[in-house]
């Protein structure tokens, strides 16, 4: 907890998908360990009930409503983080969303609302705030969400893996970019393993092989660390200078030498099965 305290009290953290999940968690911790929160989601309700319960006498917590998947609405919210309170240290891109079905089954509307949300979001997230973390000359951290998925495939989730492998994508290159600059950001991409929020529940399944997906990652979830638990995790991680984060660092660790080996080999294709356990 005093690692993580000292880099980051007092500094601002911008966190989208913070009404719930993961988000929240994050939220959560950041005002315990004395930053002020930008709450950033769509869901304006929840966000603004969280912001009060979170903002006290020593730590500001305010609201944006933001639809991650609109540049206009990201670069908005970047303007009133930086306009509110003068810099931003941690930007969280963690907004996201599921699917399940079948590659072909999952309609095309949704597999874009998916990559224009979980990557486009992230995407939207870099263009707005980084210019900005630059131009500061201020020490920052920027963290992107991907998953376990993205170093492994399996049947019946092709849009979310998909953006979670584009997400690590992104923040490798990312994270290459910003030494090429010789900025003073610290990157870093988060693969958490199963963490109890609400991302099934709120799923949309295409076909019975869909939802009986659904159901099952909805119940191996509820096995999963609480929100608070994930974010004290990533946070004392973060603090460590972590490239590679995870929730639970020995699924990671799993997860990154099944994919090796995979590729290693050159075998085709094969779920980390371990997880459906
Ligand atoms: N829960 C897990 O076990 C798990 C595992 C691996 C990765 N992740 C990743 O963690 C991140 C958070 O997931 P979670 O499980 O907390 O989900 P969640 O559904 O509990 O929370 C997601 C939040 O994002 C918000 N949101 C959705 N669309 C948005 C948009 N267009 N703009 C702004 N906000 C939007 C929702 O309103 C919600 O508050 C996601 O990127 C997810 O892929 C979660």
């Amino acid at each position: 907890m005093t690692i993580t305290h000292d880099k980051f009290s007092g500094g601002t953290a911008v966190i989208t998908g913070a009404a719930s999940g993961i988000g929240e968690g994050l939220a959560r911790h950041a005002a315990s360990i004395g930053m002020n929160v930008v709450l950033a989601d769509i869901d304006m309700p929840r966000a603004e009930q969280l912001a009060a319960e979170l903002s006290t006498a020593a730590t500001e917590a305010t609201a944006v409503q933001t639809d991650v998947s609109d540049p206009s609405s990201v670069e908005g919210l970047a303007r009133a983080a930086y306009e509110r309170f003068g810099s931003v240290r941690l930007l969280v891109n963690n907004a996201g969303i599921e699917a399940s079905g079948l590659f072909w089954e999952v309609p095309i509307d949704r597999w874009q609302r998916l990559l224009s949300i979980n990557v486009g979001g992230v995407l939207n997230g870099v263009h707005a705030f980084l210019p900005r973390m630059i131009a500061s000359g201020e020490e920052a951290y920027v963290l992107n969400l991907s998953s376990i998925g993205g170093l492994s495939a399996g049947a019946l989730q092709s849009p979310y893996l998909t953006s979670k492998h584009a997400v690590l994508a992104l923040t490798e290159t990312l994270y290459l970019d910003v030494k090429t600059v010789g900025a003073p950001i610290q990157v870093s991409a988060v693969l958490p393993g199963a963490v109890r929020t609400q991302i099934y529940s709120g799923a949309s399944a295409s076909g019975l092989a869909g939802e009986a997906l659904r159901e099952q990652l909805d119940r191996y979830l509820g096995q999963g660390l609480t929100p608070e638990q994930a974010a004290e995790s990533i946070f004392a991680q973060l603090a460590k200078g972590a490239f590679w984060i995870g929730t639970q660092p020995e699924v990671l660790e799993a997860f990154a030498a099944y994919h090796a080996d995979h590729l290693t080999k050159l075998t085709p294709p094969a779920p980390f099965v371990a997880v459906a356990k």
